[in-house]
């Protein structure tokens, strides 16, 4: 069974079909990358599978659930975990804070226990703090733990998005433009980055992007979209020697 299934994925926008006829299988464990000129549907796509919007038409399983309906919540509890194509983080908060917001969402402890500051809720402080810790240690980030999230250089803010997408510890996580915005060593370190994230977690990853290098370089399945319908599907080096596939990048 796949990991995630999409079956005829539609919305619209007015009149505007922004996703139509969408499929999508992703098996465990794949590195799998979604790609297409500006405004063809790539994160349409995601807010579509996270619950952001409701589709008019199709279904979306992950690991055999049916999740179509369900809010982004449910979802996120469901296995799905994503950043966004402008960074959101906590610009506030501590950078080990940030990744405890993630946390919070499956350590849990009720309102009493927090108030009233009860055995369990310090032990599950301890265990949060460890697990927040051993999170940005794999992100190179513990040495950085106590300063404002706001003022971490970009790429690291960029880093620091995906570790606390994982800290709600999903099955899928989505990656929407991670490279967006970052110089050429930026970029080569957030692949490392995403290469250590599927080692270390055994992760499946869907990346949406626009640097065909990056794609290229680590995806090993793609789909290309294009005015919101699925342009060709595959293997990387397949899809990208499709002429079809060519004309939509040179008319970019
Ligand atoms: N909430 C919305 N209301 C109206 N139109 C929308 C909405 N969301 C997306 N669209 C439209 O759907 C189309 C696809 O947009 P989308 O953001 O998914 O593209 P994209 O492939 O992610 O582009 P980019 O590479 O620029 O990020 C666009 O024409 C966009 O204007
Ligand atoms: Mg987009």
């Amino acid at each position: 069974m796949a990991l995630l299934e999409v079956n005829n994925l539609s919305i619209s926008f007015g009149g505007l079909r922004a996703v139509g006829d969408f499929n999508l299988k992703i098996e465990k464990g794949e590195l799998y990358g979604l790609i297409g000129p500006n405004g063809a549907g790539k994160t349409t796509v995601f807010n579509l599978l996270t619950g952001v919007y409701k589709p008019d038409e199709g279904i979306i399983k992950l690991d055999g659930q049916d999740i179509t309906r369900k809010n982004t919540i449910e979802i996120n509890h469901a296995g799905i975990a994503r950043t966004f194509q402008n960074i959101r983080l906590f610009k506030q908060l501590s950078v080990i804070d940030n990744v405890k917001v993630g946390l919070s969402e499956r350590i849990k402890y009720s309102l009493f226990e927090s108030v009233f500051h009860l055995g369990s809720y310090k032990a599950k402080e301890k265990e949060m703090e460890e697990e927040a810790l051993r999170l940005l240690k794999v992100f190179d980030l513990d040495g950085e733990k106590d300063i404002l999230a706001s003022n971490l250089p970009y790429g690291k803010q960029r880093k620091l998005e995906i570790a606390r997408a994982m800290a709600t510890n999903p099955k899928l996580l989505l990656l929407d433009e991670p490279a967006a915005g970052m110089n050429p060593n930026e970029t080569k370190e957030l692949m490392e980055t995403i290469a250590l994230v599927r080692r270390e977690f055994d992760m499946t990853i869907l990346l949406i992007e626009h640097d065909m290098k990056l794609v290229s370089g680590i995806c090993e399945k793609l789909t290309v979209l294009n005015f919101g319908r699925v342009l060709c599907q595959g293997e990387t080096k397949e899809v990208l020697a499709d002429p079809e596939v060519i004309k939509a990048y040179i008319g970019d």
